[in-house]
């Protein structure tokens, strides 16, 4: 049986690429957000699964407006880094899993969620930017990564609560996989943040780090938060955080499982225009 063994929570900031692959991380700018993830580059090491389950939003770079899937499942055999304006980013092709990939889909399309199944696929930053942070700069990626987009670009965005219920979907899927595969299951996006408008530079640190306690103890509770409660407190690229909860809802203790254990959390602000949040929890 395939098991979800943690999952991982991080922000995708497109500017940390840049650092990345700029070599500016050193920078003083950059050094203490990148030192937040010193200790999960080394968990990754010490943790890594046969698979990642990464959550993650296209930014109208793989969809463009023509057409919108509110949740996409990658089940290509690879997925390259795309050109979002100054050529793809120089890191490792994405290498699928299409058996689990396809099993997945199976499972909780006939549980009711509606996926929409993606045999070809170009990855933005949403996908590449957690991946550079919790795996540094490899010549290939540790192990092979489902994508899995939601809509959070293009109004209207998939509630919270169908997000947390769809993690839970996810999970028993990931369980009635014939196959002893260790699974991590990654939420990515937020934290505060607005591009746009008046409010444009907003952030929240206060709230922030109240969406990340309720996380961790409340799961259930704080996926009844309405969307326009993201949007006015965390800004209207906050509701990227609807994403996390997913990767919450495939936890083992939100169906009667023990309590995960909370292996790192850390806060940075800010990172270009954005809040970075990044938390790891355990199965127990
Ligand atoms: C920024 C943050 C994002 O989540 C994004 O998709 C693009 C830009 C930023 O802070 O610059
Ligand atoms: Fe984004």
């Amino acid at each position: 049986m395939a098991k979800i063994t943690a999952s991982v929570y991080t922000s995708h900031v497109p500017a940390i690429g840049a650092a990345i692959d700029h070599r500016k991380t050193g920078e003083a700018y950059w050094q203490p957000m990148f030192a937040g993830y010193e200790y999960s580059k080394q968990w990754m090491k010490e943790n890594t699964p046969d698979v990642i389950f990464l959550v993650y939003n296209d930014h109208a770079t793989a969809f463009s407006l023509d057409f919108i899937p509110t949740f996409a499942i990658g089940t290509a055999a690879e997925f390259v880094p795309a050109d979002e304006g100054y050529g793809p980013r120089p890191v490792p092709k994405v290498i699928g899993h299409p058996q689990l990939a396809a099993h997945i889909a199976q499972s909780v399309i006939q549980d009711d969620f509606d996926l929409t199944i993606v045999n070809r696929m170009e990855v933005d930053h949403g996908l590449t930017v957690p991946l550079s942070l919790m795996c540094g700069e490899p010549d290939v990626w540790p192990c092979p990564v489902i994508p899995f987009a939601v809509n959070v670009v293009q109004y209207p965005v998939p509630s919270g609560h169908r997000c947390f219920q769809l993690g839970r979907a996810i999970r028993k899927a990931v369980e009635s996989y014939d196959a002893d595969l260790k699974v991590q299951i990654w939420g990515t996006g937020g934290m505060s943040h607005q591009l746009q408008g008046a409010r444009a530079g907003l952030l929240n640190r206060e709230w922030d780090n109240a969406f990340v306690d309720r996380l961790i103890a409340d799961p259930a509770g704080l996926s009844a938060m309405p969307h326009i409660d993201y949007v006015r407190e965390a800004g209207s690229e906050g509701i990227e955080l609807v994403m996390w909860l997913i990767a919450r809802g495939a936890m083992s203790d939100v169906d009667g499982g023990p309590a995960p254990t909370v292996r790192h959390r850390f806060y940075h602000i800010p990172a270009s225009n954005t809040a970075v949040g990044h938390l790891i929890l355990e199965n127990n």
